[in-house]
């Protein structure tokens, strides 16, 4: 690992201008309440350049005239009596071997040290507007290198954004990332399992999602990337349901949609299933239409082609099935023009993917239009989520379907992350039977 945050450093360094600097800052503590915090987590951009977990951290970069590359790092002082409260610290002398940099500083000495490194370059390579913190010491630092002589005020001419340069960098997963990405899919893939196979009416939402973090923590995924969404009946229709507040009901569906965090890479999977384990002939007939599209979706979702593509051709599929079920009525074409789709599939078709959940890689060109390349990982999320007070045949009412994996592209077509949780609904009764 020590050889590819080499390597993504130098990449990094390679797209600098000559005689420039370059920094990244970990992400703060955040607090939960009065004085207990929340669980830690990097900044990704700072973990994809470090692999390093400690808060108040800067990593700097520097390409010299001569274009010479000096990696240095600000982090905490080692402190015995801070570490029996809150834990182990790298200290600067460890942080050189373990994490191959060249030099290391305090942290608390950043504002001090930063204006030397800054003064005399012609450019400043910082995010802006990520972190107040941040922000605040790279405008006190400019403005000390440009009122003191002893610098000979030559603050940089130029403030670049660092970000467009290195999420195109984290858009393509390299070998050792797919390695995680796996490994963050087939975890997530059984905490799906586990939900399905430990369901039964009278549960509450967050106990089924108690089963998918325990899954995902005996599996050595101790945190979901994101907060998981449980939301049977009625609850599946809201896209950000959260409160997984309500008990399961013999007769309704529910929909999960839940991944861990393995090594800090996301998974991002959704399943919907009956909570009694069998699926209503109207549960099954819209469920069998999302899993038509997501099925083409996977098939089309390759290298030349882009999700805007794919999903107009989902939206033809969807459109044209919910005409044959009397929940949509009137012309193809007129229905996808006037946008009548909306009110049941009102999300896009999938997200990059990675070290966030939602991941970078939305340039200049939109994710969606973007041409699909290979080392690429995306989600593939078609959904339905008819409300239970849609005014469609009185069956179809209050359900919310989504079928979500997540795949690599590749040379050869895509490679499907979390296969290994089922998806085709003889497969999903046959398990629920099984429990
Ligand atoms: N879990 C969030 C999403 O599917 O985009
Ligand atoms: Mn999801
Ligand atoms: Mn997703």
């Amino acid at each position: 690992m020590k050889a590819e945050i080499i390597r993504r450093r130098h990449h990094f360094a390679e797209k600098m201008l000559t005689n420039s600097i370059a920094i990244f800052f970990s992400a703060p503590e955040q607090t939960r309440s009065n004085d207990t915090h929340y669980p830690y987590r990097q900044n990704s951009n700072f973990w994809y350049l470090t692999l390093f977990n400690e808060p108040e951290s800067a990593l700097v970069l520097i390409k010299n005239k001569s274009e010479q590359v000096t990696t240095i790092l600000f982090n905490r002082q080692k402190d015995v009596m801070a570490e029996v409260w809150t834990g182990y610290r790298l200290g600067q002398a460890q942080a050189i071997t373990q994490l191959a940099i060249d030099q290391a500083f305090i942290f608390d000495e950043i504002a001090q040290k930063l204006p030397e490194l800054v003064a005399g370059k012609q450019a400043i390579y910082h995010a802006d507007q990520q972190y107040q913190y941040a922000d605040n010491i790279i405008q006190q630092v400019i403005s000390v290198v440009r009122k003191s002589s002893k610098y000979n005020y030559q603050a940089p001419d130029m403030m670049i954004d660092w970000r467009p340069a290195l999420h195109e960098m984290r858009l393509f997963k390299s070998a050792t990332e797919i390695v995680m990405m796996k490994q963050a899919g087939k975890i997530s893939a059984l905490g799906h399992i586990d939900a399905m196979k430990s369901c039964r009416a009278g549960l509450f939402e967050y106990q089924l999602e108690a089963v998918i973090l325990h899954t995902f923590a005996m599996h050595g995924a101790r945190w979901p990337a994101y907060n998981s969404i449980v939301g049977s009946g009625n609850n599946a229709c809201i896209l950000h349901y959260e409160n997984n507040s309500a008990q399961l009901k013999d007769g309704d569906l529910v929909l999960i949609d839940a991944g861990c965090e393995y090594e800090n890479y996301a998974g991002d999977i959704s399943r919907t299933f009956p909570v009694n384990g069998k699926f209503s002939p109207a549960q099954r007939e819209i469920y069998d239409l999302v899993l038509s599209v997501q099925y083409y979706a996977i098939e089309n979702l390759v290298a030349g082609n882009t999700i805007k593509a794919v999903n107009e051709q989902v939206i033809k599929i969807m459109v044209k099935g919910l005409i044959k079920l009397g929940i949509l009525q009137g012309d193809v074409d007129q229905l996808i023009e006037e946008k009548a789709y909306l009110q049941f599939y009102m999300h896009g078709l999938g997200h990059w993917l990675g070290l966030d959940v939602h991941d970078v890689g939305n340039g200049p060109i939109p994710s969606r239009e973007r041409v699909l390349e290979p080392g690429m990982v995306l989600t593939v999320e078609p959904g339905l989520y008819i409300d239970k007070e849609a005014n469609v045949p009185s069956q179809y009412r209050g359900i919310g379907i989504r079928i979500e994996d997540n795949i690599l592209i590749t040379s050869q077509g895509n490679q499907i992350l979390t296969q290994d949780v089922p998806k085709d609904p003889d497969e999903i009764e046959a398990l629920m039977i099984k429990k």
